[in-house]
Order: C-alpha cells, then sequence, then structure tokens
C-alpha cells in the first residue's frame, strides 16, 4: 500500500481538519505527544499505534509550564530535521508542531492538577511539573481528540497522571503504555542521554543496574522495601549518582508500600553532573512468584475498553 505522505501542520485549527477529515473517512487516530529529539523510545510507540490505528498523530512540542525555573527549557535538544525524517520512514500521518503562540496566550488561566498522585517521586522534587504535564496533554487531547494514546512505561508517574486526568475529565481516549526501549547496555533511552559527557554516560547505566539488583533481591525473597531501597541507593552511590530518590511504590497510587507485594514500581532518579536521569521497573509479586509486569489501568472497564 502507497503511504500517504507526513503532513506537518503548526495551527490547532489545520490538525482539527486533516484529523477530521480522517474521522470522517472511518479512521481511527492515534497521537503520541512528545518533545522531540525523537529517539527509538519515542518510535517504539509510533508503531505501537500504526499497528493499532489507521491515522498516526505525533506532536513536537517542548513545553515550557513543565519545566521548573531552573530546568532545563532553554538547553533541551531540538532536532526537528532529524525528527521530520524519522516520522516519514515511520509512515505516520500528521506532525503537528505548534509554537508557544499556538498554543499559550498570554492570558491563560486554567490549571489542570491530578492531586494525590504527584506528590511522591518526581512530583516531590519537581513542583508544578506535573500540573505542566496534565495541562498541555489535556490541550492536544481537545485538539487532536484521539481514540488512542500512547506513553511511555519510562515515564511511569506521567503515564498513571493522565490516565487519570482522562478518567477523571471523562476524556473519550484510551491510554496505552509502551514499554522501556533501553541501549545495549540497559540504559533507558532519554532525550536527557544527549547531554551526558563519556564518562557520565558509563556511569549512567547505575540506574538500570540498581533496578536489576532491586529486582534480584524481591526474587530472592527480600520483602521489605527499606532493604530493597537500600540496595538501589547502594548502587547508585557506588557509581557517584547524585540520588534524587530511589522508591518503592505501589504502582496504581505511587504510595510507598509497607511490603512488597501485589503490582510494585522500583523508580529512580538521580543526577550525573547537571543531567537528571530517571528509570523504573514494575514487579508482580505474588506468593506464587515474581514476574517482570507493566502498569496497568483497571479504570478502562468504566468505558468498555479492554486491555
Ligand atoms: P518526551 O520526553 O519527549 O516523551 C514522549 C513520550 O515518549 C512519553 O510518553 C515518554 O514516556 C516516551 N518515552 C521516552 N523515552 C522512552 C523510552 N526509552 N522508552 C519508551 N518510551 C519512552 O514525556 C514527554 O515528552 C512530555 O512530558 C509530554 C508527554 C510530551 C508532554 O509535554
Amino acid at each position: 500500500m502507497k503511504r500517504r505522505p507526513l503532513a506537518i501542520v503548526r495551527d490547532p485549527a489545520g490538525v482539527r481538519d486533516l484529523v477530521g477529515g480522517a474521522r470522517r473517512k472511518g479512521r481511527s487516530i492515534g497521537f503520541v505527544p512528545t518533545m522531540g529529539a525523537l529517539h527509538e523510545g519515542h518510535m517504539s510507540l509510533v508503531r505501537l499505534g500504526l499497528e493499532r490505528t489507521s491515522y498516526m498523530v505525533v506532536s513536537i512540542f517542548v513545553n515550557p509550564k513543565q519545566f521548573g525555573p531552573r530546568e532545563d527549557y532553554g538547553r533541551y535538544p531540538r532536532d526537528e530535521e532529524g525528527d521530520l525524517a524519522l516520522l516519514e520512514e515511520a509512515g505516520c500521518d500528521l506532525l503537528f508542531a505548534p509554537s508557544e503562540r499556538d498554543l499559550y496566550s498570554r492570558d491563560d488561566r486554567t490549571r489542570v492538577s491530578v492531586g494525590m498522585l504527584d506528590e511522591f517521586l518526581c512530583g516531590a522534587s519537581r513542583p508544578g511539573h506535573f500540573d505542566g504535564v496534565a495541562l498541555i496533554v489535556a490541550k492536544l487531547f481537545n485538539i487532536v481528540r484521539p481514540d488512542e494514546a500512547y506513553f511511555g512505561q519510562k515515564d511511569a508517574q506521567q503515564a498513571v497522571i493522565i490516565q487519570r486526568m482522562a478518567a477523571d475529565l471523562d476524556f473519550p481516549v484510551r491510554i496505552v503504555i509502551g514499554p522501556t526501549v533501553r541501549e545495549e547496555d540497559g540504559l533507558a533511552m532519554s532525550s536527557r542521554n544527549a547531554y551526558l559527557s563519556a564518562g557520565e554516560r558509563t556511569r549512567a547505566v547505575a540506574l538500570y543496574e540498581a533496578l536489576m539488583e532491586a529486582e534480584a533481591a524481591v526474587r530472592g525473597g527480600e520483602m521489605t522495601p527499606e532493604a530493597v531501597k537500600r540496595i538501589m541507593v547502594a548502587r547508585l552511590t557506588r557509581s557517584e549518582l547524585d540520588i534524587d530518590y530511589a522508591e518503592v511504590v505501589d504502582a496504581a497510587t505511587l504510595r510507598p508500600v509497607a511490603a512488597i507485594e501485589g503490582l510494585v514500581l522500583f523508580a529512580v532518579a538521580a543526577r550525573l553532573g547537571r543531567t537528571r536521569l530517571i528509570d523504573n521497573i514494575v514487579l508482580r509479586v505474588a506468593p506464587e512468584g515474581v514476574e517482570e509486569a507493566r502498569l496497568e489501568f483497571p479504570e478502562w472497564s468504566r468505558y468498555g475498553w479492554k486491555a
């Protein structure tokens, strides 16, 4: 089948026209929001969408409202040409690449805050970050109006918060989570990996290794969160990472657990120089055994959707 060319649109009205046209032709709409500098992690979500829907939209927008005043908004990597080539090659239908003026007016008043889920993990060290994410994703959902939207488990807290927002506000969109894509040594792919010096890049694998050591401990019968946290902290410290957190939380509530059982998220965040990196794994821990797992959203049943 001949692929349609990639349409590049900057203004929300243009997106509504094109997506509306596709919908009238009976296509289902898939959507991956991104901040660009695309890599295999992003592209795996695009391919997931291309398999599951018939009109694929990607947005690229480095959202100023989700960066703190001392964070990396100004130097966040931007590579529209490289991104375009990847999206064309993958067979994406529409790239929405708005400017700040296309999305925000000076007089914006509305905030989108997802209570409680933003109190721990990255929410604790990045105040306001998830409000900025929820706001932009709500706006993008209203502009694109996708049937499905794809998020990476790499940003597990973001995925849980977006799922909760979509459910609470009755967005008619199904949130689908893709697995974390990693470099060969295990480092989770991230646009921010581009900041790392060669030495930092070598040490960065400690994030993944801390999670692997946590998993090994749990498989070996360790059931106390404090002990597993200590293992992760020790691994990160050995590579001289500046630890933001090493946590063991319930995968649905993102609250610290008293015992390691059920669906549990092991999450780490640390700095190497000026670069802050995060990673996580999810394990299902039951008396019968421990298995690798994914984030799950039981709310789907409310809409008659199957997993
Ligand atoms: P960005 O960091 O560009 O990520 C876009 C999407 O790609 C997110 O859902 C993220 O979880 C996913 N992703 C990134 N690295 C991944 C990896 N190694 N494996 C799998 N998925 C990965 O997250 C954002 O942008 C923004 O906060 C956004 C949602 C676009 C709102 O501005």
